[in-house]
């Protein structure tokens, strides 16, 4: 048995969809409040309950051989401290209590880079560092930005032109296909060579930001109309937030340190993956293109 938890996510729906292709039995890790119908149409056995509740874990992880932790907090589902880090924590517990064969954790692509304002980023680093002293087998993936991502900023491209970029065209990116994604992360618990391992996940290309909107000019033939606020406006809204609400500007830190940096992998990382889980990693305008051309 599969456990998968963030199952309703983007990455995770994925995920769920891969294993049960495979016909894989699969525990799909959700909240009540979620929309998990595709999940249980797939065949997966659904699981109501709270990551940050420890007894809900310790019953999502009876009987299961591998976990497949990709949930992770938002500016608006939780904190960094209590899902990407406390959750994963109490699910090696569980993992290590119940014999769990192997363990996958979605980190993120620059974890290690200490940044300081970014919660998530800390609690990735924090939480790789306990699962690999934890004697579990384990594979950690550190992936970069999500192609599914960028669907919705597509559609409203190829309605209206227009692209919202903040901060630095010239930031560079490989953001991934997230269906490749997904495909490694089901395959990672049986891939001997994953074993153990910590991967770098890119799409094949270095993309600077700015190339984004031309992608879509060429998929929806359309000229684009590029708005590029500075990485100040960001600022200028975690100002205000920090008398308001300090808790969302604290979570906003992962999101300019997103915006502020680069984010890709070198050819050698591409290469890893791709002879480790026998793939030909999707370019993203592939990816816009099969979910978006008609
Ligand atoms: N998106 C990216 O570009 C990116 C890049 C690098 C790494 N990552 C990492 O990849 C992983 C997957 O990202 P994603 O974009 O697919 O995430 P996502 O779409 O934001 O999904 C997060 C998942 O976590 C679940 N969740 C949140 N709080 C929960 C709780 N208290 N109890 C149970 N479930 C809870 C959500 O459930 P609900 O449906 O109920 O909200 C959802 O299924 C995350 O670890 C993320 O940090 C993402």
């Amino acid at each position: 048995m599969y456990l998968v938890t963030g199952a309703t996510g983007g990455l995770g729906r994925r995920i769920v969809r891969s294993l049960r292709e495979q016909d894989k039995p699969v525990r799909a890790f959700v909240r009540l409040s979620s929309n998990y119908t595709e999940l249980e149409n797939r065949g997966a056995e659904v699981f109501i309950g709270d990551l940050r509740q420890v007894r809900d874990l310790e019953k999502a992880c009876q009987g299961v051989e591998y976990i497949i932790s990709c949930h992770g907090s938002n500016e608006t589902s939780g904190s960094a401290q209590d899902l990407d880090y406390r959750a994963n924590i109490d699910l090696i517990e569980q993992a290590k209590a119940n014999g769990v064969k192997h363990f996958v954790l979605i980190s993120v692509l620059g974890a290690d880079r200490n940044y300081q304002d970014a919660p998530v980023f800390k609690a990735k680093r924090a939480i790789e560092q306990a699962l690999q002293k934890s004697g579990l087998n384990y594979t950690i993936l550190r992936p970069s930005g999500f192609a599914s991502n960028l669907l919705s900023a597509a559609k409203r491209f190829q309605q209206s032109g227009v692209y919202l970029l903040i901060g630095d065209p010239r930031g560079r990116t490989s953001i991934v296909s997230t269906d490749d994604l997904a495909q490694i992360a089901a395959a990672a618990p049986t891939t001997e060579a994953a074993r153990n391992q910590m991967f770098a996940v890119g799409g094949p290309e270095i993309l600077e930001r700015g190339e984004v909107p031309k992608i879509f000019g060429r998929i929806f033939n359309r000229e684009p109309i590029l708005i590029n606020p500075p990485l100040m406006a960001i600022d200028g809204i975690r100002n205000v937030l920090a008398f308001v609400n300090p808790e969302l500007k604290a979570s906003l830190g992962t999101f300019r340190t997103l915006l502020a940096n680069d984010f890709y992998c070198t050819p050698a990382e591409v290469e890893a993956v791709e002879s480790t889980f026998d793939i030909k990693m999707e370019s993203l305008e592939s990816f816009i293109r099969r979910y978006l051309s008609t």
